[in-house]
């Protein structure tokens, strides 16, 4: 029981446009390819490790319009564990505007809706799934409050906590202490530090003010390049895969939930990281975000 992977976050559904390039404000682009897609980055890392054969349970909440309800019957069928997926019906389901270009490059706007008000008192209801649960995995897309009441509940588990921090924003001193592991993307971990993160050397550093933090453990994803990794006691860089990339949404979703399942299989977080790499090297070839998540059986680990 203790293997399963919790997964705290966001669902949304994704309207995505794809065209050749992204319209500057102002500017009406004609000819794009429109697409509807489960979305959110917590259900797109739930989902990416249901996939990778992860025993997920989503703690996540929906509105009861057509969206959420069509959401939670697809993470159902991913094999997820939906017994603490809420529903409100005051407001609507999260919703995300996506635009995707020729070179696979996206912007992405989100309006929250139900995702907002998943509260500390809706895990305090999900008690079990911390006691069933050996890691927990969270982003920025549910308030603040929320993970930290997550934090709190799982370090009096002895859950290890993997903290996405996207979209990002400030996270409160209690949390980055509470972190067994934090992965910004580079965008996200220059927020967070200060510190430019274009090559090796800024990635170090940034790390290095984020262990300063109380963060044990950074992974900063860097795209195409592939992922720094710092410990306690050594740094290293694994080069991402070399794919042609058709959509990026969601690489850094299908990243960490495959790095989650490894993690939750033993494996050491080098290994965990050559895994990830894989699983999002996959994802870039494919559309969309939950919809590109590749299947256990198309990566070795
Ligand atoms: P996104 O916001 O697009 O979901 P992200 O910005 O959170 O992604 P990135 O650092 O861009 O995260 O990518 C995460 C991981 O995905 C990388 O560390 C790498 O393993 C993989 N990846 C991303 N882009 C590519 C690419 N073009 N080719 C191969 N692997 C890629
Ligand atoms: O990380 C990609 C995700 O960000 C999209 O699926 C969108 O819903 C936003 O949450």
């Amino acid at each position: 029981m203790k293997n399963n992977i919790l997964v705290i976050g966001s669902s949304n559904t994704d309207m995505v446009i794809r065209s050749e390039r992204i319209p500057a404000p102002g500017e009406t682009i004609l000819g794009g390819e429109f697409l509807m897609n489960p979305g959110g980055k917590g259900a797109n890392q739930a989902v990416a490790a249901a996939r990778l054969d992860g025993k997920v349970i989503f703690i996540t909440k929906v509105g009861s319009d057509i969206f959420g309800q069509e959401a939670l019957n697809h993470y159902k069928k991913e094999g997820i564990d939906l017994r603490f997926a809420y529903t409100d019906p005051s407001c609507p389901s999260g919703t995300a505007l996506i635009m995707v270009d020729a070179k696979g490059e996206n912007c992405i706007a989100v309006a929250p809706g139900a995702n907002a008000k998943l509260s500390p008192a809706d895990l305090d209801r999900a008690e079990d799934a911390f006691v069933q649960s050996g890691l927990v995995l969270m982003q920025m897309e549910t308030p603040i409050q929320t993970i930290q009441q997550a934090c709190k509940m799982a370090k009096a588990q002895g859950l290890r906590i993997v903290l996405n921090p996207a979209p990002a924003a400030k996270i409160p001193a209690d949390v980055l202490k509470s972190l067994y592991l934090i992965t910004p993307n580079q965008t996200e971990a220059e927020l967070l530090t200060g510190i430019k993160v274009d090559d090796l050397s800024g990635a170090s550093l940034a790390a290095q003010a984020l262990q300063k933090m109380g963060v044990e453990t950074v992974l900063i994803t860097m795209g195409s390049k592939g992922a720094f990794v710092k410990t306690s006691q050594a740094e290293d860089f694994i080069p991402a895969e070399k794919v042609k990339a058709v959509d990026t949404t969601a690489a850094g979703d299908t990243f960490n939930g495959a790095l989650c399942v490894a993690l939750s299989e033993g494996k050491d977080l080098i290994t965990a990281t050559r895994f990830a790499n894989k699983a999002a090297a996959i994802s870039v070839t494919r559309m969309g975000a939950q919809a590109s998540a590749p299947f256990r059986k198309e990566i070795d680990l």
